[in-house]
């Protein structure tokens, strides 16, 4: 079978070297790509935001299978079209993207089914937005609804600090992702998250994982798309994780195939551990990044019949192996990210640093100009390794980063911190 990974980071990037290593698949092409999924696959300049330009190339390449990695091309419907073409591709449709599309709608999902989250108000203009802020006070979250590249989440201290974000947001610093928001209660607690397959009907976990956000140590500063990950998350014990199945995961798909809008793909909760338990903070519709990373690089079995049955409504037939190995990506990104950067920097030294197989690199912003690799965009690799501990994992990873020679890269020295503060307990 030929197969089409549309997307071009690092979770491409592993999804394409786990897809690569599969018995049944034939060619493999990815559409953008990057400098290190040429490694794997054949990178092809494809706009994924045109379906009829993915649906031609698919029937021109025999393609048997597409596999959507990022969350804007879900929500704006590619695998509807797809299907409707005839062309199998993981992914949910549109309508039940919209558990990442719209924090609204999700919310409202969530107060529909039982589902525990944080009290919220839906505020659909400025007026209504600053008159609930006066009632509840702070502190408090402010989302504008729709998609915005991980930006739209203000966690505001103070009232003058919401109302601020909230006249920001309804003035249009989102365009139309903030025509309306979603205010919500200020949840406190231990960040995990739980990403699973699902078919519609059946959920099945992935290994647990757990990334950083904040761009620097200490988990401060701004956010970012995750500045590193690990696997498995020991806050995700075996009884919180059937916790987050009984109370979030299983209700959550249960509801959206009520709701006419059956979830088939990637359903990746965003959670806060409160003292009362597992708390939705937020729905993904796809594979995190740098969690794929590391729980790709922990998978023994085949990843493409777990897609396929994701598709077919077979996922209750599949079981997954894992390694027992802890595996830690840590993510270097260009001096400056998640604000300004620089392009176009040469990055060397990656083959010396990726030898052995407990370590691979796999690249998100990097293109291959005149036969080396440069850096092209904000986060540019994750440094993945394997070890018995969270320690050795960690030890590996770094060392690994000290061969790269890349002038203009930065990255957190604390990666898995807490697991690894767990582990000397
Ligand atoms: P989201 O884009 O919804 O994942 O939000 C980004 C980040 O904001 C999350 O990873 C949390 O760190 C934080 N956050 C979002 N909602 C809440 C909340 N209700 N309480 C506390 N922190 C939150
Ligand atoms: N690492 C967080 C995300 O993929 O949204």
């Amino acid at each position: 079978m030929n197969v089409l990974v549309i997307g071009s980071g690092g979770r491409e990037h592993a999804l394409c070297w786990a897809i690569r290593k599969s018995d049944l698949v034939d060619e493999l092409f990815c559409a953008p790509g990057n400098g290190g999924i040429a490694d794997e696959a054949t990178c092809v300049d494809l706009n994924a935001s045109n379906a009829n330009e993915v649906i031609n190339f698919c029937k021109d390449h025999a393609i048997g299978l597409v596999v959507v990695g990022p969350e804007a091309p879900l929500v704006a419907g590619l695998v509807d079209k797809l299907t409707g073409a005839g062309i199998k591709a993981f992914g949910p449709s549109a309508k039940a993207a919209q558990l990442e599309g719209s924090k609204g709608f999700t919310k409202d999902i969530c107060a529909k089914y039982n589902i525990p989250t944080a009290g919220y108000k839906r505020c659909h203009s400025l007026p209504e937005a600053l008159a609930y802020l006066e009632q509840v006070g702070a502190p408090i979250v402010i989302k504008a609804d729709g998609l915005a590249a991980g930006k739209g989440v203000i966690i505001a201290k103070t009232l003058d600090d919401a109302q601020k974000a909230t006249r920001d947001i309804f003035g249009g610093q989102f365009g139309e992702a903030g025509n309306s928001v979603v205010i919500e209660e200020f949840l406190v607690g231990e960040e995990a998250s739980f990403i699973a397959l699902v078919d519609g009907e059946t959920v099945l976990p992935l290994a647990t994982s757990q990334d950083h956000k904040r761009a620097f140590e200490g988990d401060e500063g701004p956010n970012t798309g995750g500045m590193g990950a690990y696997s498995p998350a020991p806050v995700m014990t075996e009884e919180m994780c059937s916790r987050v199945m009984d109370e979030i995961m299983i209700p959550t798909v249960k509801a959206m195939t009520a709701e006419g809008a059956a979830f088939k793909g990637v359903l990746y909760a965003g959670l806060m551990i409160t003292e009362k338990g597992p708390e939705l903070i937020e729905f993904n519709c796809r594979f995190g990044d740098p969690e794929c990373q590391v729980i790709l690089f922990r998978l023994v079995s085949d990843l493409v019949p777990a897609l396929l049955a994701s598709i077919e409504g077979t996922l209750d037939q599949i079981s997954l192996d894992w390694h027992d190995q802890v595996a830690m990506a840590v993510v270097m990104a260009a001096k400056g990210y998640p604000g300004h950067y620089e392009k176009g920097n040469p990055i060397q030294g990656l083959k010396d640093a990726s030898s052995g197989e407990n370590i691979h690199i796999f690249h998100a912003g990097t293109a291959i100009k005149d036969g080396r690799i440069i850096a092209i965009g904000g986060r540019v690799l994750n440094i993945t390794a394997r070890g018995n501990t969270v320690t050795k994992a960690r030890d590996l990873a770094y060392q690994a980063i000290a061969k790269i020679d890349w002038k203009n890269g930065f990255y957190r020295k604390d990666i898995g911190w807490r697991a690894i503060e767990r582990e000397k307990d």
